[in-house]
């Protein structure tokens, strides 16, 4: 039997649903905060991901050469490309631009529960716009974005210019390794790193560094934060996010270990963690950037970031079955006089539809619609009735009894109570059904 490659899933109806049903939401309120659906290609030039990070991250990435011996990759995430497409395509449009997306990314990781390698990340980018307003909107953003889920979270923001400030006096190849420490927490490697860097030599007042470092992790105010680093050129712009937020009364905590594991942020970074996950407990990532100039364009101060759908999927499932939408599902069986009927009186249920909201659905400008199957075997009745409870809520009979009558048995699969109707009278009472 073949296998599906290692880090990939299948997803069954009932687990599509889920996902599109959560999808809904993140789409429905990223656009009534004016953000608008982008998408980019799945494969880019691998230059693009090493430009800003490096040859390093080609050990992550599903990179490989075309056929013209092009070095290409599968995205391993989306903001590089949504910025190259913002350089190639969007630099004449009106700014901030405010734009979102939904799609696969692609990383050659050790799978784990929460970790594959391909995963979906529903990701914002607000382009064009460098004030404590636009961080705290896309920080807000990510507040709604989770809320509507329904995933139970925190937010933890930090800014990197403290950290960048401490860390000032050592070489830059230095700092991006102690930041890769410090990232994962890792006190006990970092002291080892920086004991020992650059060959045995130790960086000089390593311990008071470290010592630094610890401390500036614990901190949880700015009081502490400044105590620590000093007045900084960033401090106003920090105060006025921090007085933002708290009046728009967002739940979040100052981190100022935060160094986000990608090499492009330059200011404001934050991040979402799920209280129910293990390990893989991260499921949203992001903040300020600059990529545009990088890839030949301005120079535009840019913020954004990426939640880790199937991470938020495994948080929620775990705690609650996830509503989903449905509709009523009938099932046409003719047999005799009433096979010629079976395609119109399925249309007949399916092109009903009530104008209110769907009770219980997540989409609430759909109306509820009724799902009609015609049954397709050649099979007894008995055999095609017992098929039909399997797989929908009525039966829609029609045999030659009905045909020459001109109406329809409709039975209640859940009941078993059935009824002689007229087709259109059938359809009222299907619509009238809950959902099932
Ligand atoms: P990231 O932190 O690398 O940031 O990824 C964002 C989120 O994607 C993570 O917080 C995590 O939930 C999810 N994720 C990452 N790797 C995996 C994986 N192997 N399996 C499942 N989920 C995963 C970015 O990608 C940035 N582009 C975010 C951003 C947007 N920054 C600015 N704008």
């Amino acid at each position: 039997m073949l296998q599906r490659p290692k880090g990939t899933r299948d997803f069954l109806p009932g687990e599509m649903e889920e996902r599109r049903a959560i999808e809904g939401r993140l789409r429905d309120h990223a656009r009534a905060w004016g953000y608008r659906e982008i998408a980019t290609p799945a494969f880019e030039h691998l230059e693009l991901f090493t430009v800003k990070s490096g040859e390093g991250i080609v050990s992550e990435v599903y990179a490989f050469e075309d056929k013209k011996g092009l070095r290409m990759a599968l995205r391993p995430e989306i903001t590089a490309p949504v910025l190259r497409m913002y350089v190639n395509e969007g630099r004449a449009l009106p700014k901030p631009l405010r734009w979102f997306y939904f799609a696969d990314c692609f990383r050659y990781e050790d799978p784990q529960k929460g970790r594959y390698r391909q995963f979906w990340q529903f990701g914002t980018e607000l382009i064009g716009a460098d004030s404590p307003e636009a961080s705290a909107e896309v920080i807000l953003l990510a507040g709604d974005l989770l809320a509507a889920t329904g995933v139970d979270f925190t937010l933890q923001v930090g800014h990197l210019a403290p950290m960048k400030k401490v860390l000032a006096p050592l070489a830059p190849e230095v700092q991006a390794r102690v930041m890769r420490f410090l990232d994962k927490r890792d006190f006990h490697g970092m002291e080892g790193y920086l004991a020992d860097a650059a060959g045995g030599a130790g960086v000089s007042g390593w311990q008071d560094l470290l010592g630094t470092l610890k401390d500036l992790t614990a901190a949880r105010s700015l009081e502490e934060l400044w105590k620590l680093v000093g007045d900084i050129p960033e401090r106003q712009a920090i105060e006025a996010l921090d007085r933002i937020l708290a009046s728009e009364g967002l739940s979040f905590s100052w981190n100022f270990a935060i160094a986000r594991g990608l090499d492009y942020y330059t200011g404001m970074v934050f991040e979402g963690f799920a209280g129910n996950l293990g390990a893989e407990n991260q499921i949203l990532g992001g903040g300020e950037y600059r990529l545009a100039k990088l890839f030949g364009g301005d120079d535009a101060p840019s913020a954004g970031f990426a939640i880790g759908f199937d991470r938020v999927v495994v948080s929620l499932r775990s705690v609650q079955e996830i509503p989903v939408e449905r509709w009523p599902v009938v099932m046409v069986i003719t047999q005799g006089k009433g096979r010629e009927l079976a395609f119109s009186a399925a249309r007949a249920f399916r092109d009903a539809s009530s104008p209110e909201a769907s009770p219980g659905g997540m989409d609430y400008r759909r109306p509820k619609r009724i799902v009609a199957l015609v049954d397709l075997t050649e099979q007894n009745i008995n055999k095609k009735m017992s098929h039909a409870a399997k797989v929908a809520d009525f039966a829609v009979i029609i045999g030659d009894r009905e045909a020459d009558a001109g109406t329809v048995t409709l039975k209640d699969l859940h009941t078993g109570d059935q009824v002689p109707l007229s087709l259109d009278d059938a359809v009222t009472e299907v619509m009238k059904s809950g959902p099932r």
